[in-house]
């Protein structure tokens, strides 16, 4: 078609509805992410359309979503706000930089985000994934003591089992093996506190499990090692999901919050999953009652239909990057997508989908009906652990002898083709974490759907 020649927009969106919706002709080029390729290909698993709790797939099997897409879209799928303020946009302003230029949504978006945040985290920095919101927050805490005259707290503290993306910082403070000794070194000045899963003291525990408080003096250890004075943040999910949910001990992000503030070390939560509604309020940090110094967020906040991840930071963080004269840049950082007009509107229109329908409330008001749901589960054939939080559980099986996984992803692949059910694995977990719009009945098919592919592939 030449530039100038008027489109058919019928046959347009005809062609590229066909083409989203088929089994592509060939699977070679995709290397795709975090997926044995020959595997996947060898029997694949293709989503064609969406529409509130199910997935259609390309063979037009209708599955229910247990987990968001992948802890993304919170109010479901293909939601009409959503749509319509994507479509609106796209039409309206394609692109427009944030470098000392910009457009009204971002400004926009950036007020409701503070409204919703906790405490004093007034100020919004865009990003367009969870990795690049730790990375930048990372980078963000190193400068800020910098900023201060504090230029000698570099180090950062994460855990093990964390995971805070694929970006270097991300994987440095990450405490996920697989994801860390393929690539080098990481970051220098990383070092991690033990992780709080306990199975032999807190299996099936009900919501928070009850020890493993004692495990925030660890952070202890870390300043009698370096040295107070040495260390810029820690970085802390306040539920850690891609380790195979992992919910904290009761008490223990409390006694973080009181140790960072003691030594003057940041506090960055990363809510990349537990952010929009997923364990109830908007963050985590509001459900546990702690104030971090900054948070990062990203998937729900545009119901996971665009690219999009935040920063959310302190009042305190912010200022000190603002001291210096009004045409000295604040911060040299920022991405080319940060704050695009498109996630944006995906975002302030997701806001508004959750704000109508209450929808951050909905993990407390199912929240035991939830609970009572996955633990039902107990005594099926190799369940050794079941944990769970707001609208979010797992299930952990005994691994198979000599192959580490192999139980969980049968079980995982069995719930999808014979269950017609998504659900995440990782290592021998099955995690779960479905959109908040479900009702009771969707929580009874998930937990009968789980019980027969444990069953069925024990
Ligand atoms: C806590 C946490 N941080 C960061 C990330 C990385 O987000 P992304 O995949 O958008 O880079 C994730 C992804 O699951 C996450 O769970």
């Amino acid at each position: 078609m030449s530039a100038d020649s008027t489109p058919d927009h019928a046959a347009l969106a005809d062609h590229y509805a066909t083409q989203a919706t088929a089994a592509p002709a060939s699977m070679d080029a995709f290397w795709m992410p975090f997926t044995a390729n020959k595997q996947f290909k060898a029997s694949p698993r293709l989503l064609a359309s969406a529409s509130g709790m199910y997935y259609k797939t390309v063979d037009g099997r209708e599955i229910l979503d247990a987990t968001a897409g992948l802890w993304c879209c919170n109010a479901g799928h293909s939601r009409p706000r959503i749509v319509e303020a994507v479509k609106t946009q796209i039409e309206t302003l394609d692109f427009a930089p944030n470098f000392s230029m910009s457009s009204p949504l971002p400004f926009v978006l950036a007020e409701r985000l503070a409204e919703l945040a906790p405490g004093n985290l007034n100020h919004v920095f865009y990003t367009n994934s969870g990795s690049e919101s730790v990375d930048s927050a990372l980078k963000m805490a190193i400068a800020y003591h910098r900023a201060r005259g504090e230029g000698q707290r570099t180090r950062l503290i994460g855990r093990e089992k964390g995971y805070h993306g694929v970006g270097f910082g991300g994987i440095s403070v990450g405490g996920l093996p697989n994801n860390r000794k393929w690539f080098g070194l990481g970051l220098p000045g990383v070092d991690h506190m033990r992780h709080t899963l306990d199975i032999g003291r807190n299996a099936f525990s009900k919501g928070l499990p009850e020890y493993g408080i004692e495990l925030a003096e660890d952070l202890e250890r870390m300043v009698a090692l370096h040295d107070a004075s040495t260390i810029a943040a820690v970085i802390i999910e306040p539920i850690s999901g891609s380790a195979g949910v992992v919910i904290p001990p009761d008490g223990y992000l409390k006694r973080i919050r009181e140790l960072c503030t003691k030594h003057g070390i940041l506090l960055i939560f990363d809510e990349v999953i537990t952010g929009f509604g997923r364990v109830g309020n908007a963050f985590a940090a509001q459900r546990f009652d702690v104030q971090p110094d900054m948070i990062t967020a990203a998937k729900g906040i545009t119901n996971g239909c665009v690219p999009m991840g935040v920063v959310m930071v302190s009042d305190d963080v912010h200022d000190a990057f603002t001291q210096g004269p009004d045409n000295a840049i604040d911060l040299f950082h920022g991405y080319t997508y940060s704050g695009h007009p498109l996630a944006c509107a995906a975002a302030i229109a997701t806001l508004d989908t959750y704000a109508e329908e209450n929808l951050f409330d909905k993990a407390i008001e199912l929240g035991d009906y939830w609970q009572e749901g996955i633990h039902s589960l107990k005594g099926l054939p190799n369940v050794v652990d079941i944990r769970n939080y707001g609208l979010v559980g797992a299930i952990e099986l005994a691994p198979r002898a000599g192959a580490p996984g192999a139980r969980a992803y049968d079980a995982f692949t069995h719930a999808f083709h014979k269950g017609s059910l998504l659900t995440r694995v990782t290592g021998d977990v099955i995690a779960l974490s479905p959109p908040l719009i479900l009702e009771k009945s969707h929580i009874d098919d998930i937990v009968s759907r789980m019980a027969d592919s444990i069953r069925e592939t024990a």
